[in-house]
């Protein structure tokens, strides 16, 4: 049986990015989760055109119930080894305009989702851990008695530095970075490595609605001179879901170009 990898927010952008190359180059079968369904089935769709298998599932990452649905699907689909949380959404504006509907919105779908599903994937890892000793007949074995399973956290640079017009959006990054960590800490004894990358200013539907003067101040701030891709963000998740970083934990690989040195 393939091994699975579910990946959030993966219906397009830098996601859509992640699922393909984790299933061309990785051979994983894809759950492709989004909010809107019509385009993870369109995602899910030219995963098997490239010869893996992948499901759509709808889901609002920010609400448990919907969550633990999907990943019950996602362990129906297959052995999953590896979650990707990239889902996520700016809602900017200056600190003194900003709502505090907007505030919660933010740090629902981009920290607290992660929260919620990292949760409920590390329970069933967990469980299945749990057996694997009994059978073993032993109390506490090392980490490599059981399969290796990964966890991608998708941060922000901005997490680093702040950014004007962002306090919601680099809170929950900042957040991200610090779950990671832990999880890091506490899901290690039973061999799953949790990591984040930080992405710097990447082409994707969400920038392409930014006012054009701030684009054009970001990209001359940039010493590769250009807007990174969701390629460039997929690269750095497949090493991280990759046996190549079986001993990387804890740690954050910023992607920006330069941006943040
Ligand atoms: N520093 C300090 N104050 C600033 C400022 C800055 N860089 N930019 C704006 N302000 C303040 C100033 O008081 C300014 O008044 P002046 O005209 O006197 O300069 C006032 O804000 C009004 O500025 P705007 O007319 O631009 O205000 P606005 O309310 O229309 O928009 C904004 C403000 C929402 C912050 C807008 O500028 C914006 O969208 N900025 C982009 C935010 C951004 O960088 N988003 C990153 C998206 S990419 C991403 O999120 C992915 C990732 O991981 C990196």
């Amino acid at each position: 049986m393939s091994k699975v990898a579910i990946v959030t927010g993966a219906g397009r952008g830098i996601g859509r990015g992640i699922a393909l190359k984790l299933a061309k180059e990785l051979d994983y079968n894809i759950v492709v989760v989004d909010i809107d369904e019509e385009s993870a089935s369109s995602v899910a769709q030219e995963i098997k055109n490239v010869g893996k298998d992948a499901i759509a599932v709808k889901c609002d990452v920010s609400n448990n119930e919907d969550v633990e649905r999907m990943v019950e699907k996602s362990f129906e689909f297959g052995e999953v080894d590896a979650v990707v949380n990239n889902a996520g959404i700016t809602r900017d504006s200056l600190l003194l305009k900003m709502s505090e509907k907007d505030w919660d919105m933010v740090l629902n779908i981009n920290l607290k989702a992660l929260f919620l599903i990292n949760k409920a994937v590390c329970s069933k890892w967990v469980s299945e851990c749990k057996k694997i000793a009994e059978d073993l007949g032993e109390d506490r074995p090392a980490p490599s008695a059981y399969p290796k399973r990964k966890i991608v956290n998708i941060s922000s640079i901005v997490a680093k530095g702040g950014n004007v017009g962002q306090a919601n959006y680099v809170s929950s990054k900042a957040g991200v970075i610090g779950l990671t960590k832990t999880i890091a800490k506490e899901m290690s004894r039973y061999n799953v490595n949790c990591n984040a990358v930080q992405p710097g200013f990447i082409k994707t539907p969400m920038t392409d609605k930014m006012p054009e003067k701030i684009i054009n101040k970001f990209i001359a701030a940039i010493p590769l001179q250009r807007m990174g891709l969701p390629e460039d963000i997929a690269g750095s998740v497949k090493f991280l879901c990759s046996p190549d970083s079986d001993y990387i934990t804890g740690f954050s690989i910023e992607v920006d170009g330069g941006l943040d040195m």
